[in-house]
């Protein structure tokens, strides 16, 4: 969604501001803008559309400053306008913003009755007249303006604001929404991402609720909420240059797919060279608490709830306590029941996802006290909100539809399971050793269904041509099957379903004939023989079947039932194997249809709104 940058320099920031914006774009955006300080004029440029149509204006414009600001947009408040993108600007103060103002229609009406003339209809642009108002009424600077304004907004915001009357420093303010400080020499800037700095520095402020800061060129001070001086910690990234590139392939997806089996040994690298599943994975005290809970509640969304209801069976199976998964977004808006000594998860690829992060508070509000967070991207608002947190080491994640995110979670939530299982009774020694072998050859089975590739783009050129799909599993790998159709939905715009086999013939199985692809989830596993059955009841009514088998699995093709071995059954870890056949799927499907793989329509990869 929204991304902000901004920097502060001894050189031109337009060509920093450029590209940090463009490594912004991945999370998706409709519009972007740069406002840029030179002497004591603010040069302004937006455009709708991609950052590249922005970066061509500004240079025929000619557009050049040591201070500045920039930020992509993904529109709530106001359509996609000229107009709307950011950065607004009232009599010289010029911001961006991401988040949402919650009380800008009462703030829109008090500026407006003071003389205020709105050329947006943002709720950014409240906060642009808000600053200057203050500033023309006592506020000594900037920094001081800013502050008083933030006591008036409710709702969210990371703030990034330059004024023209102080061209010697940039102000920011953090409320609910990420925003970072990066260090450099001689020069500092700001991000709502690391990616978007991660070119001029490595070395990050994480800023908390609440907090202001001022940067000039030689040094940062940040302010806590009551606008005192306050010390945070400073930390070295380790987003790698190489993990925001494509490199040799195609499509970030495609990428991310193929490092699968490197982002698995990285999650599970510490667990393997232990030689043992350690509750400390989870942070130093993670043995007193999950020794201590009587049951698991998961709060996710989208694909990360996919992982979350894999778990499930993992968790009651092999650790013996009740778990439930909740979609986090229906979950904050209901009556629920709380028992604090149950543990609440939450699973976010980016950390940021404003309903599971809402979730999370509501369940602190109901009691719970004991939260653990399993995240991709470290020191983001979820884990740093959480008790106990596990950091997937999948590296950054570019294509908006999530793939080597999905798998790490898996991994970590199937090292989360193991260690509850040891810590509550239910895995031995033995058992523990045999898991320990299971992970360990993970990445090699995850190589091994990736060297299935030509075969299911085969099978995607088919697939391309159709309306529907639908997507069936049983167990364990009914949720890869979710995961599947939404992979499926999401980048190449085909209408899919899944469900568990069994539930076929209550009701979808109407949906079946001749022009109705089906795709099973098929491993050699106790439920094979009722999946069996299932594809029996699709084949009857003229559905073509696609089933992703195991090598040791006893069934072969015929008339309308193609299959493809995955490799040879792998236990409990196969949902993660046989993600991978659905993965590729909807990628080639995508490609033959021509839509835009890594920037799906209407999606973003950082969901920080409602
Ligand atoms: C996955 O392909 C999606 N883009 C989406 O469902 C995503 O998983 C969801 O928005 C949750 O995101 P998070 O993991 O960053 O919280």
């Amino acid at each position: 969604m929204c991304g902000i940058v901004g920097a502060i320099a001894g050189r031109d920031v337009v060509p920093v501001l450029v590209e940090g914006l463009k490594r912004l774009e991945y999370r998706g955006y409709d519009s972007s803008g740069i406002a840029v300080l030179n002497g004591v004029e603010v040069r302004r440029v937006r455009r709708i559309g991609r950052v590249a149509e922005m970066e061509a204006a500004a240079l025929e414009k000619g557009v050049a400053g040591q201070l500045g600001i920039g930020h992509t947009r993904w529109a709530t408040h106001g359509g996609v306008t000229e107009a709307n993108a950011h950065p607004h600007i009232s009599q010289g103060v010029s911001l961006v913003h991401n988040g949402i103002i919650e009380n800008h229609e009462e703030q829109r009406e008090r500026l407006r009755g003071l003389g205020y003339v709105f050329e947006s209809q943002t709720d950014t642009e409240v906060i642009a007249h808000l600053i200057h108002h203050h500033l023309s009424h006592g506020s000594a600077d900037v920094l001081a303006a800013l502050q008083a304004a933030v006591k008036e907004l409710t709702g969210a915001y990371a703030l990034a604001v330059i004024s023209a009357a102080e061209p010697e420093r940039l102000v920011v303010a953090r409320m609910g929404c990420p925003l970072l400080v990066g260090l450099g020499e001689g020069e500092n800037f700001v991000a709502s991402d690391v990616s978007a700095i991660i070119q001029a520095t490595r070395r990050v402020i994480f800023l908390e609720e609440g907090d202001t800061a001022e940067l000039t060129r030689d040094g940062v001070q940040v302010f806590g909420e009551d606008n005192a001086p306050v010390q945070r910690e400073q930390h070295l990234s380790d987003v790698s240059l190489a993990s925001l590139e494509l490199g040799p392939y195609r499509h970030f997806m495609q990428k991310e797919i193929h490092e699968q089996p490197r982002a698995l040994a990285d999650t599970i690298d510490a667990v393997i060279n232990a030689g043992s599943f350690d509750a400390s994975l989870f942070g130093a005290n993670a043995e007193a608490v999950l020794s201590g809970i009587t049951g698991i509640k998961i709060l996710a969304c989208g694909t990360s709830y996919y992982a979350g209801s894999t778990a499930k069976y993992w968790i009651e199976s092999i650790a013996g306590l009740p778990c439930d998964v909740e979609i986090a977004s229906e979950y904050r808006y209901r009556q629920a029941f709380a028992d604090p000594r149950h543990l609440v998860v939450t699973i976010s690829q980016s950390g940021e996802t404003l309903d599971t992060m809402e979730a999370l508070k509501y369940a602190k509000s109901l009691g719970h006290t004991h939260t653990l967070s399993i995240c991709n991207v470290q020191e983001s608002a979820i884990p740093r909100a959480s008790e106990l947190v596990c950091y997937t080491r999948a590296g950054a994640e570019i294509g908006v539809a999530s793939t080597k995110a999905f798998t790490t979670q898996l991994a970590a939530l199937f090292q989360l399971t193991v260690v509850l299982g040891k810590l509550h009774g239910k895995v031995n020694a033995e058992q523990e050793v045999d898991y320990l072998e299971q992970l360990r050859q993970l990445p090699g089975s995850v190589q091994h269904a990736l060297n299935l590739e030509p075969q299911i783009a085969a099978w995607a050129e088919r697939f391309a041509t159709k309306a529907n799909a639908l997507f069936l599993g049983r167990g364990l790998h009914y949720p890869i099957a979710l995961e599947g159709a939404l992979k499926l939905k999401e980048i190449t715009y085909i209408h899919a379903e899944a469900y568990p086999a069994g539930e076929l013939k209550h009701g979808p199985l109407a949906l079946v004939d001749e022009a109705m692809p089906v795709v099973v989830i098929a491993p050699n596993d106790s439920l094979l023989e009722k999946v069996k059955s299932n594809m029996q009841e699709v084949r009857a009514r003229g559905g073509e079947l696609f089933v992703f088998a195991d090598q040791d699995s006893n069934f072969s093709a015929s008339e309308g039932v193609h299959v493809i071995r995955t490799p040879r059954n792998v236990g409990v870890l196969s949902p993660i194997v046989h993600t991978i056949p659905v993965q590729m799927l909807a990628y080639h499907a995508a490609l033959a249809r021509g839509t835009d793989v890594d920037k799906p329509r209407n999606l973003a990869k950082s969901v920080t709104v409602e």
